[in-house]
């Protein structure tokens, strides 16, 4: 069966992986390239529709990023979004002008429900406000629907054909369509959540307009997978470096199934893990555990403590971790000889990130190693989840039937507590900070269950990312008549989409209470407590 594939091409816009993923959520696969691509390797993937994204620029200027005419004369349904809509009206022989009003976030926005795009789209609503030019072929819209609005042009004239199938109290033309050639133009943004019926505009073009049937599912992804790594491996040993992350645990159990015992995970424990993790990863894929792997694990705790002896210096602690990870993995490398494949857990973020998917190229700044090994003797890489969002590696990883609590980790730093403990790393601290840090999620993990299940849904305070940290400090306390001259452990919760920016969560105060008395009361060496409310920017989320 041929793959169904939507293609979003790239205009530099922030939210291109965010439309991507919309659509897999309707089901149906999709890749970001940039709007480079030659028209003919467009073809030769021949996609069920194309997706243009927004983009920071203004298609009429000199040297814009555009698109050549013979992409909309390909037979391929297209939709145009924000910037994408402006470039489609243009290249067609519409007008895109510097808008009179600029609209920028939720608005309101009035759908023509007779259109393919906004079907079962908004509510009816009396007094509609009219759009601002009258213009010819404007039907009367008049099913209301709230939508995020971000530009500064606006589709002044329609190109020909196009009829305005949307509009807003000041914007005449929120999206257009030619229905004749399955092109449609959206100026708003339906991938991101503010547009309330964004998702199901986006089914209405890949589905009912594509004619997409909806196949990507991950029960398929798996069993292809599956397939496709029996075919590639043959018989052939494969290496991979486990973490304990959800990554490379969908990986490790992903190959597992295709191959078994031709794997070989190497766990190294760095001693700089949270408490209990590392006993987690070895029950789930060691000996005990349900998988027929070889399972090396590697207690390197010592070794680490010793490099990291008298290091204060965050980005040399980064270093000294990453590259003290790449010389243990190459030592059991070693011992177990040559392998075929060295298996990688790069997911689609990381492709588009570095620049090879989309258009906007970001530069990574966390590393969580220091680069491939250099001494592993392999012949070629492989990397199965290089396709597919976070979210669909983890629901990849509950289909493999591994445990919520792996799949449903929450992000955790490659160089581990070693970031989180500010200034020189010890046995100690980072005894310290494990057990603190265990209190913690332990208390607000009760908290956000008993809301839930008092509600029916998670708290409006449950944080994206929470975590105790060790500051440097030492403080005077008094600790029933004794003086103490302790450490001082920082709470910190942040709530965010993106992990670029962030605020500090609200957690109800006796949430944080109860988790300050049972720190001080359980964990030795500390005698204060205090929570962080930096949002970032201009704070970072680690302290590190
Ligand atoms: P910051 O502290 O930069 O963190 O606001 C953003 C997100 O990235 C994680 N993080 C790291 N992840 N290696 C990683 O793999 C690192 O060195 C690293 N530093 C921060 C952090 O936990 C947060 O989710």
């Amino acid at each position: 069966m041929e793959k169904e594939m939507v293609i979003v091409l790239d205009f530099g816009g922030q939210y291109n992986q965010l439309v991507a993923r919309r659509v897999r959520e309707c089901n149906v696969y999709c890749e970001i390239y940039s709007y480079k691509t030659d028209i003919q390797k467009i073809k030769d993937m021949n996609p069920k529709g194309i997706i243009l994204t927004g983009g920071p620029n203004s298609c009429y200027e000199e040297g814009a990023p555009t698109y050549s005419r013979e992409l909309f004369e390909l037979g391929i349904p297209v939709l145009g979004l924000c910037y994408g809509a402006q470039l489609m009206s243009l290249v067609l022989g519409g007008k895109v002008e510097k808008a009179p009003v600029r609209e920028y976030g939720k608005t309101e926005v009035f759908v023509n429900a007779s259109s393919a795009l906004f079907e079962g789209v908004g509510e009816k609503r009396v007094n509609v406000p009219a759009a601002p030019i009258a213009m010819a072929g404007h039907e009367r819209n008049d099913n209301a629907t709230q939508c995020w609005m971000s530009h500064f042009d606006y589709i002044s004239a329609l190109a020909p054909g196009f009829v305005s199938v949307a509009h807003t109290a000041d914007c005449p033309v929120a999206a257009a369509e030619n229905k004749a050639e399955n092109l449609y133009a959206i100026q708003f943004h339906p991938e991101v959540l503010h547009t309330i019926e964004g998702t199901k505009m986006l089914y209405n073009f890949v589905r009912n307009i594509c004619g997409c049937a909806g196949t990507w599912r991950m029960d398929s992804f798996v069993e292809t997978s599956i397939k496709e790594i029996r075919e590639k491996v043959g018989d052939g040993k494969v290496l991979l470096a486990l973490s304990g992350g959800v990554d490379s645990s969908v990986l490790a159990a992903l190959l597992a199934k295709a191959i078994g015992s031709q794997l070989t995970c190497v766990f190294v424990d760095h001693g700089l893990l949270r408490k209990n993790e590392g006993d987690e990863v070895e029950g789930v894929f060691g000996p005990n555990g349900s998988f027929n792997i070889n399972f090396i694990r590697v207690n390197a705790q010592e070794r680490y403590y010793a490099k990291l002896k008298g290091v204060e210096e965050p980005e040399r602690k980064r270093k000294i971790i990453g590259e003290e990870f790449i010389r243990v993995f190459e030592e059991e490398a070693k011992k177990i000889g040559s392998v075929d494949f060295l298996a990688q857990g790069t997911i689609y973020p990381d492709v588009v990130e570095s620049g090879l998917g989309g258009e906007s190229a970001v530069i990574k700044s966390h590393h969580n190693v220091g680069g491939l090994p250099d001494f592993v003797d392999f012949k070629d890489i492989i990397e199965p989840l290089r396709n597919l969002f976070k979210d669909e590696v983890r629901k990849a990883g509950l289909e493999l039937g591994l445990p919520e609590y792996l799949v449903y980790r929450q992000p955790f730093p490659g160089p581990g507590l070693g970031i989180r403990i500010i200034g020189e790393v010890t046995g100690e601290k980072v005894k310290i900070v494990q057990d603190a840090d265990y209190i913690y999620r332990e208390e607000v993990d009760k908290a956000a269950r008993e809301y839930k299940e008092a509600n029916g849904s998670d708290p409006s305070w449950m944080p994206n990312q929470y975590f105790a940290a060790l500051s440097n400090m030492r403080s005077v306390g008094v600790m029933g008549d004794e003086r103490t001259y302790d450490y001082a452990v920082v709470l910190r919760a942040v709530r965010t989409i993106d992990f670029m920016t962030a605020e500090a969560a609200d957690i109800p105060f006796e949430v944080l209470q109860t988790v300050m008395s049972r720190i001080i009361n359980e964990v030795r060496g500390v005698n204060r407590c205090m929570y962080d409310l930096t949002s970032k920017p201009p704070g970072t989320i680690e302290m590190e």
